[in-house]
Order: C-alpha cells, then sequence, then structure tokens
C-alpha cells in the first residue's frame, strides 16, 4: 500500500512488515525519513537538521532518495551530468506525483535545464520487496551527458556500525561470503569486467548482529547482468548510506532530446534474520520475477555431458549415455560443448552454431530422436556471444569482435567477446538460435559465456562507454524472443559457471549453472552462499565424478547435496557400476518426490557447514503439509555431534509423521520445533534426507 500524506509531502510505502517513507522537503528536496518497523502514520515529519558551519553542510547530512552531484552535497552522489553549456551541477526540485495501485512515481526537474528526474517504486505487500528505479528524460534540445546513474540511495536507520555480507568469490568458488564491518568510511563491491562476476555481487545485505532467525537485516539486489556498483559509507554522524546501479566505471550514457532512460531496477527488503530474507526473496522470485514459462513447473531432472565426454561428442556416444541416464530416470538430456564448427577443443569453433557433419554425419536429429524415443528431452549447450578468432565467422567478420584497430585483442580461453552492441551480431546470433530451434526438437539451451571483456571499442555507438548496458540488453532480449517464439524451451544462465547469477539474469533465464565445481563438500558452501539473495528453483546442482577433491565422499552424499536444488547429473555412466547406477536411481526417484517442496517450499538453514560442522537444510511446502530435511557432514570431530535438531518453519498445530535410521515418529509440529528429536553425526559420510508429511488427526 501506498500512502500520501499530502500536509508535509510524505509518502509511506508499507509492507507487510515494514514502512519506507520519504518525502519532499520545503525546499523541494527529496528526503528518506524512515526504513523499519511501522509507526503511526501521522507520526512522520521531516526533522530539522541544525549545526551548519563554514565546513559543515546541512545538505550533506541529508539521507536521499537520490543525491545528484552539485551544491554543498560532498557524500556519494548518484546522478551525475554535463549539460551543453558546460555546467556540471544537477538541482533538481519536486513537481509533482502520482499513484497507480501500489506503483508510484515521483517527478522532480531541474530548475534551469530540460531535464526531468522520476524516482519510481512498486511495493510487493505480501513479499516485503519493494522495486526500485530511477527514470531520466531530456525535455530539451541539446544532449546531456551522463557520467553516473545510479539506481537508487538507501539510507539504514541505526547509528550503530553495519556489517556487510557480499561475496568474495572466483570461478569454482562462487557465493563465498565475505562480511565486512563498516564503522566508517567506505566500502565497494562492483564489477568492471563487462558482465556480472564471480567475484562480487551486486546487492547489499546490511545487519547488525543477525543471525539465521533474528536481527533486523536490509537488503537491496540489482536486476542488471553488466559492470554494477554498490557503493557504501558511514558519515561522521553515523549514517550508513548504500549506492547502488550500473558502475560508472568506463560509463558515459548521452541522453539525446527527447530521450527517455530507465535505470535497472533494484529490488529491496527488511528481514527478521537471513532466514526471512532468503524466504521472501525466493518467493518473490517464482511468483514475480522470473520469465513466466516454467516459474510455476517443477525443473525437470537433467544428465549434462560435459565431465563425461568434453569436446569429443557423437551421436554413438551420446546415444550411449542417454540410454543410461533414462534409465536412471532423467528427464532432459543435455549436450554440452563440442558439437558445432570446428570445436575439437577449445582453441577453435565458437561462432559457427553449424552441426559438425564429422561428428553428426546424419544431422543432430538422429541422437535427439534417440533421446525422445528414450522418453527424454533434448537440450544443447551454445555460447553465442563469443567468438574464436579461428572461425569462419571471425574469419568474415573480424570487426563483429570488440576490438581497438591499433590494438592487440587479448583472448581468454582463446576467444573474443562478440560486440552484442551491434544489430548485425544481434541479427545473426538470433537467427543462429532461432534455426537450432526450429529445425530440431530442443527443449533447453544452457547459454554460457565463458570470459570478462576487454577492448570495448564498439566505435559503432555515439556512446561506446555504453558497451556494458547495451550489451546486457541485447542478451535479454535475444533470450526474450526466443522465448517468445519457442515457449517450451527453458534457458540456463551459465558463465564459466555462477559468473552470471543476479536478479536481471533469473528475470530472463529459468535457471542458472551455479558453479564448475561439483564437489559436494565446496558445494555446500557454494550452495549456502547462492541460497540467500536467489531462488532455489534457479540453482542447478550436479551429482559428478568428483569425489571430493579433498574430502572423499559417496555417490549417496553427493546426491543429498544436489538434491538442494534444481537436480541434475553429470558423471560419465558408462563407468558406474550396476551398484552405482541403482544409486542413482534410488535417489532421482526419491527426488521427483520432494521437487515440489525443494523449488517451491520455504528454506530453513538449520546448520552451516562452515560454523556447525554439519549441514542441515529444512525445505518445508507453503501449505505446511509436507517438509524435507537434509543432513550432512563429513568428519566432525571429538564425538561430540549428537544433539536434537530442532525442525523449523511447520504449522505448530499439525501432527507430523516420519522415519529416521529405522524410529517411526509421529509428533505435533510444536514438539518438533521445539524440543525436537536426536541426532548422532558420525562417520566420514554422513548423509541423511528426511520426509515429513502432515497426518490427519480427525
Ligand atoms: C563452461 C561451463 C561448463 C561447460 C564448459 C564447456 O566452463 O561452465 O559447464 O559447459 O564451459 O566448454
Amino acid at each position: 500500500m501506498i500512502n500520501y500524506i499530502e500536509k508535509n509531502k510524505i509518502f509511506v510505502l508499507e509492507t507487510n512488515n515494514t514502512h519506507y517513507v520519504f518525502g519532499i522537503d520545503k525546499t523541494g528536496y527529496n528526503r528518506h525519513i524512515h526504513w523499519g518497523g511501522k509507526c503511526s502514520i501521522k507520526d512522520y515529519e521531516f526533522t530539522d537538521i541544525n549545526g551548519e558551519n563554514s565546513n559543515n553542510s546541512m545538505l550533506d547530512e541529508y539521507r536521499q532518495e537520490i543525491t545528484p552531484f552539485g551544491s554543498t552535497m560532498y557524500r556519494e552522489c548518484d546522478i551525475k551530468a554535463k549539460f551543453a553549456d558546460g555546467c556540471r551541477e544537477i538541482s533538481m526540485h519536486f513537481e509533482n506525483y502520482s499513484i497507480n495501485g501500489n506503483t508510484l512515481c515521483v517527478n522532480f526537474k531541474d530548475d534551469f535545464y530540460p531535464l526531468w528526474i522520476t524516482l519510481n517504486y512498486e511495493v510487493y505487500e505480501d513479499y516485503d520487496i519493494i522495486k526500485r528505479y530511477v527514470t531520466l528524460k531530456n525535455t530539451g534540445n541539446d544532449n546531456i551527458v551522463f557520467d553516473r546513474i545510479f539506481s537508487a540511495e538507501f539510507s539504514l536507520p541505526s547509528v550503530e556500525p553495519y556489517t556487510f555480507k557480499n561475496t568474495n568469490g572466483a570461478w569454482g568458488g562462487e557465493f563465498l561470503q565475505t562480511e565486512t564491518v563498516l564503522d566508517g568510511g567506505s566500502l565497494v563491491y562492483e564489477s568492471r569486467r563487462g558482465a556480472s562476476n564471480h567475484n562480487q555481487s551486486p546487492y547489499f545485505i546490511a545487519h547488525r548482529n543477525a543471525d539465521e532467525n533474528s536481527g533486523e537485516v536490509y537488503f537491496a539486489s540489482l536486476a542488471y547482468s553488466g559492470n554494477f556498483k554498490v557503493s557504501a559509507s558511514r558519515d561522521n554522524y553515523s549514517v550508513t548510506r548504500i549506492s547502488i546501479g550500473m558502475n560508472d566505471f568506463d560509463f558515459s550514457h548521452t541522453l539525446t532530446p527527447d530521450e527517455t532512460f530507465d535505470t535497472p531496477p533494484v529490488y529491496c527488503g527488511r528481514a527478521n534474520g537471513f532466514g526471512e530474507m532468503s524466504r521472501n526473496m525466493n518467493r518473490f522470485c517464482v511468483d514475480v520475477l522470473m520469465p513466466k514459462q516454467f516459474n510455476d513447473k517443477p525443473l525437470p531432472v537433467l544428465y549434462n555431458s560435459w565431465e563425461a565426454t568434453g569436446f569429443d561428442v557423437n551421436s554413438a556416444h551420446q546415444t550411449e549415455l542417454a540410454k543410461i541416464a533414462a534409465e536412471m530416470g532423467v528427464e532432459l538430456f543435455v549436450m554440452d560443448d563440442g558439437w558445432f564448427g570446428k570445436r575439437n577443443n577449445d582453441c577453435a569453433g565458437l561462432g559457427d552454431w553449424f552441426v559438425n557433419p564429422e561428428k553428426f554425419p546424419n544431422g543432430l536429429d538422429e541422437l535427439i530422436e534417440n533421446v525422445n524415443a528414450l522418453g527424454m528431452d533434448f537440450g544443447i549447450w551454445v555460447e553465442p556471444e563469443m567468438v574464436n578468432p579461428d572461425s569462419d565467422l571471425y574469419r568474415s567478420h573480424p570487426d563483429w569482435a570488440y576490438h581497438y584497430d591499433h590494438r592487440n585483442a587479448d583472448e581468454l580461453r582463446n576467444q573474443l567477446v562478440l560486440n552484442m552492441t551491434r544489430a548485425d551480431v544481434q541479427e545473426y546470433i538470433f537467427n543462429c538460435l532461432d534455426e537450432l530451434l526450429k529445425n530440431h526438437n530442443i527443449k533447453y539451451i544452457k547459454w554460457d559465456m565463458n570470459r570478462p571483456f576487454s577492448q570495448t571499442g564498439a566505435e559503432n555507438l555515439d556512446d561506446p562507454q555504453m558497451y556494458s548496458y547495451l550489451h546486457t540488453m541485447a542478451v535479454y532480449s535475444i533470450v526474450d524472443r526466443l522465448k517468445e517464439r519457442y515457449p517450451h524451451v527453458q534457458f540456463e544462465s551459465c558463465a564459466s559457471g555462477g559468473g552470471r547469477c543476479d536478479l536481471g539474469a533469473i528475470s530472463h533465464y529459468d535457471q542458472v549453472w551455479t558453479s564448475d565445481n561439483t564437489d559436494g563438500i565446496d558445494r555446500m558452501t557454494i550452495q549456502k552462499g547462492y541460497s540467500l539473495l536467489h531462488p532455489i528453483k534457479t540453482m542447478r546442482a550436479w551429482v559428478t565424478d568428483i569425489e571430493g577433491i579433498n574430502k572423499p565422499c559417496s555417490l549417496d552424499f553427493r546426491f543429498n547435496i544436489a538434491m538442494q536444488g534444481a537436480l541434475g547429473i553429470g558423471g560419465n555412466l558408462i563407468k558406474y557400476s550396476a551398484e552405482d547406477l541403482e544409486i542413482c536411481k534410488r535417489n532421482t526417484a526419491f527426488y521427483k518426490s520432494i521437487r515440489n517442496t525443494v523449488q517451491f517450499g520455504d528454506l530453513y538453514r538449520i546448520l552451516d557447514i562452515e560454523k556447525d560442522e554439519v549441514l542441515c537444510n529444512e525445505y518445508v511446502s507453503a501449505d505446511k503439509n509436507k517438509s524435507v530435511i537434509f543432513i550432512a557432514a563429513n568428519g566432525t570431530r571429538f564425538y561430540k555431534k549428537k544433539f536434537n535438531l530442532h525442525f523449523a518453519g511447520l504449522d505448530m498445530k499439525k501432527t507430523y509423521s516420519f522415519a529416521l535410521d529405522g524410529t517411526e515418529y509421529k509428533k505435533g509440529g510444536a514438539y518438533l520445533m521445539n524440543v525436537g528429536i536426536p541426532i548422532y553425526v558420525r562417520g566420514v559420510d554422513y548423509n541423511r534426507a528426511i520426509v515429513l508429511m502432515s497426518v490427519d488427526e480427525k
């Protein structure tokens, strides 16, 4: 709900548990008032800021929704531009507003120059989530050149320093959490690589001593897969502010006469503990944000051939794998890299999206038909944004890769990035994928992207420094167009594993390849980081032959971990023993019986592998009639992991039945949450999955 207090021009955005309050003060400036617990609406007002002196400007103390560059505001600003006459200051003042249901637009106008700035809000009451973005409009006859356009500024309420969570990851170690106390100065999380990356994440999570179940947590996540920046600071008056948006590093945008520009949106919220934060965001993404073709459908169990066959793919071998996969209960067979052009290794072929006639002399359909005859759908790997210099595409269009005429184009994994800001490149990629989907019964595209950008000349653009934004939008638009034409095809966002995982990707793709690291032990930590602000349903997790690089773990153990997301299998099935195959079959069938609860349920992270030596995650269905709990540990110390497991998220009044280690239980939700059941974790390879069903008491 959106309330407006006319008397003192204050907007109160109300979600189930939160008030987000800002207004327009006497001078026409936007001012943030409150983000936190609900108060009586009539109590909200502006407080005066006193104590201005020659070195301390009142304006600099403002807490704002958006801070323009200029005047005596020296803190981080959000919008910075140069007008045609060289003026670099924006002076924005309130003009009017409109409320339409749960949408609010507040319009500001520059005092002199023809620039309008709109602050947009959408309130998702039941999810405790608010969407924010900024619209710029040039109503004059001259260009306005921006070198910074962030999407939102936030101010946090407490005078105490906040701890900021983000990721400090890498390829194979995505989503590893980092925590930093910000007691002064500033803190930046960003990507300068052209796209979002494995290292830092386009979000902030700020808290003071919060844990899974308690403590106020403030968070905001940018829905954008290009260069981003999250810049947090705490000033000498103990105010913590955060700006978030497209990175201003190597950025410039010219707003031409009559042009309007919308920033990428930010989704923000406030929760009681990290658990509630994740559950709110999970539900919001599944119900609201994700593409509508598959958001409400359980994702299939897939098999992916990459770790089994590498580039060495052909119809007979893939069919052999497919037969075994089908026996295990796999529903979607995905052929990975190697099927196109002269792709025998990673040195050649990217860009030539035509079936390799030596590997598939009878075309792709022979394999697809085999896979379909086995009762499975067929999926395929592509890396559309890339080109190998050793490819027909590059030989005919060397200018299609980002480059500078007099600089060497740096290769990474022997490949260059295509300049997706060019219309001809976009059409080429769209047409290649369109042909592929039109001519073959393909139900799934794994869209990969295996390197950051360099030599981003983009001289085709008036604003070459908009390349990251325009490239990102081109990727989204091709995926959207293909989805519209082929609504039965699922898309997966992959970037050497989890290098393009953000709410922008999740708004366009149905799932994400979480990490190339499929080590069951490492995955416990990677998946926890993923689950913080990304929906579980999108988290692809494979069981492979990596038995644990440092600590071996069994096939059952690896299934236990992979089943906590969207299950996949990626091992070399041809080498599996009859016993291994049985284990795969049993686990796949089990996963199918619980996947709705995992993919659509509420996640409670009960025990943390890093902190507690034991991982325990519980998923509870929306109606609280079913729950599945995964417990896993690989070598606990000192014989001390005997504890009562307190379940979470159940209905206090319902009775649940389940079995564990041969003991049958039938207990009330209140008992299970308050008293719990005894667990004795022992051995190097402990893994259990418990399924609770509510029983009718009548
Ligand atoms: C990337 C992906 C892998 C696989 C390879 C193929 O590394 O993350 O899963 O698809 O590319 O080259």
